[in-house]
């Protein structure tokens, strides 16, 4: 239950980045013996992905924000049904597994909310590694029996998950792979940061080719993940939808260039310092244009949250999304608001209105109920966000971290 709020203030601290950290908790696969990750958010899908550890057999705790895995003795190479669909990220451990074992089975993660996001690009890749995939009934299967051989793929589009998978599963195989049109995202440099910790041979993060150098063994070691980029960003928009004044701390500015842009581009201040970038909102947000790109264009896990703050925004604004095809379910949600947003195939064309009114509404997925929960700060009355589930999967404590800032804001069982 949100009720419209005063402008935020004050001081938050955005925790370790989820993306980051999944496929990180894959990369242990990797390794006999146990492995230490810092600056772990106790989310929903960390979770997810420990209890699929725990199914293949390594020993996983969190505590506090510190994620222990042993994954010396892995007695099962086959992830089922229940705990793959529960989370498309558990997908990555296909790249560990067959590295390691040389054979995994793996049901097909489905489809989701935001668009039908296949794999067929991660199978392109351990085919290029050698590995023989066998794709039906629901399982995908694949076996390289003497071990992956390193090989050249080109990703058709750069998929960060295809991206990471291979990263993995190259590490360990025989010879150099090299991933062109690779993503770009930091969550790639951080995995590839701490894969070359390991003692594995990754260079090119970062940019779009990026060549592995298979090692016969990697080691077990201590890592702490960057902070959240996504949550670092939700934050400075719901900053400026409130025309507050926030000091967003553990922040990599580095990482969050397009939004800094972006928010300079509708009218806030936007103070960067080494650690911390300060958020003050415009008296009124100008229109602007957004379309999603991967990185380093603007993130499509923000356009949501800025589609938000730009249905009160002086004049018209274009919202184009290019990486997922479903990425605008949030719509109809905000119509209900009072927001006026027309949408014409892969653009929305939002028309600023003078205030959104109190709904009752319902979070289709993770960053559109972020999203909604920002539009219920900004909205006349009460706002109250149904399926909140899906918020808890990627933001630790937003109830909390947005009530210190002095949103009203609170929690309903239902
Ligand atoms: C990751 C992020 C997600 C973010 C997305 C894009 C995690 C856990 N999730 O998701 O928050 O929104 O990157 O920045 O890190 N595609 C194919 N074939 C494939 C794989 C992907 O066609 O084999 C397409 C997808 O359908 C989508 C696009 O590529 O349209 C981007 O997907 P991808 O970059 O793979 O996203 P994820 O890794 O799933």
């Amino acid at each position: 239950m949100i009720k419209e709020s005063p402008p935020l203030e004050g001081t938050v601290r955005v925790s370790g980045s989820k993306n980051a950290v999944l496929p990180i908790v894959a990369a242990t696969l990797l390794v006999e013996g146990t492995s230490v990750i810092h600056g772990v958010p106790n989310l929903k899908d960390v979770q997810v992905i420990s209890e699929l550890l725990r199914y293949l057999g390594a020993k996983v705790s969190l505590q506090g924000e510190t994620l222990t895995v042993d994954a010396t003795e892995i007695r099962e190479l086959e992830a089922p049904d229940h705990l793959v669909n529960k989370m498309r990220a558990s997908f990555l451990v296909m790249g560990s597994l067959l590295s390691r074992f040389h054979k995994a089975k793996i049901s097909l993660p489905g489809g989701c909310a935001i668009g039908s996001r296949p794999i067929d690009l991660h199978l392109k890749g351990f085919t290029a590694l050698g590995a023989e995939i066998d794709n039906k009934h629901g399982y995908v299967a694949a076996n390289a029996m003497d071990g992956l051989i390193g090989g050249k793929v080109y990703l058709d589009f750069p998929s960060v998950g295809a991206t990471e998978n291979i990263l993995m599963a190259a590490s360990l195989a025989k010879g150099v792979t090299i991933i062109e049109n690779a993503a770009e995202e930091p969550e790639i440099v951080d995995l590839a940061n701490y894969l070359n910790n390991m003692g594995a041979k990754v260079r090119g993060a970062g940019t779009n080719t990026i060549r592995i150098t298979g090692v016969d063994k990697l080691k077990p070691i201590e890592y702490t993940v960057i902070p959240d980029r996504i949550e670092a960003g939700t934050y400075m928009v719901a900053a400026a939808a409130t025309k507050g004044n926030v000091l967003i701390e553990n922040v990599i500015t580095d990482h969050i260039k397009p939004v800094i842009a972006k928010l300079t581009e509708i009218g806030c201040q936007v103070e960067e310092y080494d650690n911390s970038v300060r958020v003050i909102g415009p008296k009124v947000i100008k229109g602007t244009t957004i379309k999603t790109m991967p990185h380093p264009g603007f993130p499509t896990d923000l356009q949501s949250l800025f589609m938000a703050a730009l249905c009160i925004a002086d004049g018209k604004s274009t919202v184009t999304e290019t990486v997922f095809e479903n990425r605008f379910m949030n719509v109809p949600e905000l119509l209900r608001m009072g927001a006026d947003i027309e949408i014409n195939g892969k653009t929305a064309m939002v028309q600023g209105v003078d205030t959104l009114t109190g709904s009752e509404v319902v979070a289709t997925d993770l960053r559109a109920g972020a999203a909604l929960i920002i539009s219920g700060l900004m909205a006349k009355g009460e706002t109250k966000v149904r399926n909140i589930y899906h918020v808890d999967r990627g933001y630790v404590d937003i109830v909390g971290k947005l009530s210190n800032l002095g949103a009203k804001i609170y929690r309903v069982e239902e």
